[in-house]
């Protein structure tokens, strides 16, 4: 961790997310997830280490020879996850939290089954969402097509989607935007049309990476009650943010990780607690370190 990483850490605490907001306490189920030892190493092509110049004096086809996995110049391991495991089930609401880098989106995406596990495996029960309609979304294509391509993708009929549609783009909030490409959107509203579509057929398992964090507080309302939705229909929801606000309005669990492992899983108040204690150290050492 870089002091850097520790300065882009955010708080936003609204205070009217707070007033009354609990998690909704739905019975717990069976297992609907089992993560299993689950380690996730990410290989990067091309990086060459600072002060190795020695290797462009070399030909390209030398380059290309030299290029034996995990030898020499060219590839580097980074070992995101690192032996993670957990059960979660129907009705829960689990929280990730964890400073940037930790580890948590590629957490999420093993779980969606979007990277296969270097080692482990994920067992899931139902039909995972969200990230599922990410990989299929298109950004040269408008939101319009887009919500047809999600739709379809959640098993969705072209009717249902079409019966759908307004209500999609109201719940997004972008307006006529929905007739522009989707790479012209701001992140926001990228990330507003994608919970959307996610959220639009109820799924088993509802994944959301930093979404709410984007939208005004009325946004945020609506998600909070389509979540609800989710987990009243038995259904497991995790969210990654970096708003401890927001994971205790909406989590009844809480997964910490640091450095691709699992530090804590317990109750959202006690890890929370523990997270904000951590950062706070983290804090003041950076204050402290540039003070002198
Ligand atoms: N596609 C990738 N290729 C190589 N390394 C990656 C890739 N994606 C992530 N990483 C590395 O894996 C580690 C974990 O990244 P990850 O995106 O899961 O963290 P995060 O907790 O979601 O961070 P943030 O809070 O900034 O979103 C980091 O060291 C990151 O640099
Ligand atoms: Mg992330």
């Amino acid at each position: 961790m870089t002091d850097d990483d520790a300065g882009e850490i955010d708080f936003e605490i609204d205070p009217e997310d707070l007033e009354g907001d609990v998690p909704v306490v739905a019975e717990l189920g069976k297992p609907s997830l089992v993560v299993d030892d689950v380690h996730i190493t990410y290989r990067v092509f091309g990086a060459t280490k600072l002060g190795s110049r020695g290797a462009e004096d070399k030909g390209f086809l030398q380059r290309i020879l030299d290029r034996r996995p995990g030898v020499g110049s060219g590839v580097r391991e980074v070992k995101a996850i690192k032996g993670v495991s957990f059960v979660a089930r129907h009705g829960e609401s689990i929280g990730i939290v964890g400073i940037n880098g930790s580890g948590k989106s590629t957490l999420l995406r093993a779980v969606a089954g979007l990277i296969p596990p270097t080692q482990g495996a994920v067992y899931v029960a139902g039909e995972p969402s969200l990230l599922g309609v990410n990989a299929v979304l298109m950004g040269s294509l408008t939101g319009e097509r887009n919500i047809m391509i999600g739709g379809l993708a959640l098993g969705l009929t072209e009717a249902e989607v079409r019966e759908k549609f307004d209500e999609i783009v109201e719940f997004s909030g972008i307006g006529d935007s929905i007739y522009l490409p989707m790479k012209a959107y701001s992140s926001g509203m990228g990330a507003r049309l994608r919970f959307a579509i996610s959220s639009a057929a109820t799924p088993d398992i509802l994944m959301i990476d930093e979404a709410l964090a984007t939208g005004d507080a009325t946004f945020r309302q609506k998600s909070k009650s389509r979540i609800d939705q989710v987990r009243a229909g038995a259904g497991t929801v995790f969210l990654v943010s970096h708003s401890i606000a927001t994971v205790q309005s909406i989590c009844t669990r809480v997964l910490w990780i640091h450095e691709g492992e699992l530090v804590m899983d317990g109750p959202t108040d006690e890890v929370c607690a523990a997270y904000k204690t951590f950062v706070r150290k983290v804090r003041d050492a950076r204050s402290k370190a540039a003070a002198k």
